[in-house]
């Protein structure tokens, strides 16, 4: 599961190729196991899977994605709370999924901006949104010119340096790389995030871990949901993996007595038990 994570990224360039029966099924049944489960904050994610979506009659929806994504051929949506603890359920529900999807070797990117909304407002009741949609195929390794851009304008392949991320009891002492978490931490660092930025802090007391969310300021006028909180829940789902892996317990939870830090905003904490 964890080389996983490091194997997962965007593809925007799919082969002109329908899923097999067998993927088909497949991804039905990764659909099956996330949708309507809730996050740690009791947020519910229902998932929609548009599997012919450009078949030209009146059945099928179409999903716009302005040129992104080049042969998209089937699509999965969420829908969720509109709200932050909506978003981070939401980011690590998404994301648990897409790692499923990896590992049957299909290919997925999140997209939070480039698509056109409004084709998802049958899903949306109340004060819910759609606020991701990914394609689901086979990569083509020849990237389109687009995705060539988009992946150097957001740095795609470099992540921020360990030190500048992770703290130890401090914001002003950097968690050391031979930290018995390091290896953990490393799986965060991995993780995908909106244009790339990376928000998420961490900071380490005794047997908790910390998330704060550095935001990007006036970063998301432009959207009507907290993008920013959908990375800290996908920082959450990578951290959980790595528990899960080396058998530790924990708990998470935002109501843990938490430190105020200057330029960061407290979101969650996740307590390990000895
Ligand atoms: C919440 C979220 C929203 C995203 N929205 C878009 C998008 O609208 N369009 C796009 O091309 N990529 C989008 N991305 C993909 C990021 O640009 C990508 O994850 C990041 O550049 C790191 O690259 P990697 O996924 O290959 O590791 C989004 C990623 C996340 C996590």
């Amino acid at each position: 599961m964890l080389n996983l994570i490091k194997e997962r990224k965007s593809v925007r360039t799919y082969l002109d190729k329908d899923l097999t029966a067998k993927d088909l099924k497949a991804v039905k049944q990764i659909i099956e196991t996330y949708n309507n489960k809730q996050g740690f904050f009791k947020n519910r994610i229902e998932l929609q899977f548009f599997e012919k979506p450009f078949l030209n009659d009146e059945k099928h929806t179409k999903i716009g994605t302005y040129g992104f994504i080049t042969n998209p051929r089937c699509f999965i949506a969420g829908c969720v709370e509109n709200s932050f603890y909506g978003m981070v359920d939401y980011g690590f529900i998404f994301e648990n999924m897409i790692l499923d999807l990896t590992e049957k070797k299909l290919s997925t990117v999140w997209l939070g901006g480039t698509f056109d909304r409004k084709t998802f407002d049958f899903m949306q009741k109340g004060n819910q949104i759609v606020p991701t949609i990914t394609p689901v195929g086979y990569e083509d390794t020849h990237q389109s010119q687009k995705e060539q851009n988009v992946r150097e304008h957001v740095h795609a392949n470099q992540r921020e340096p360990f030190e500048t991320l992770f703290f130890n009891e401090s914001l002003d002492q950097p968690l050391s790389e031979s930290h018995a978490l390091a290896p953990l931490f490393e799986l965060v660092r991995f993780a995908p995030s909106a244009d790339n930025k990376q928000p998420w802090r961490l900071l380490v007391k005794k047997d908790m871990v910390h998330f704060y969310l550095h935001r990007t300021p006036t970063y998301q006028e432009q959207l009507s949901f907290d993008v920013q909180a959908i990375d800290m829940g996908i920082a959450l789902s990578h951290f959980v993996k790595g528990l899960k892996d080396q058998k530790i317990k924990f708990e998470v939870s935002n109501n843990f007595v938490n430190i105020d830090l200057p330029e960061l905003e407290y979101a969650f904490s996740v307590k390990l038990e000895k």
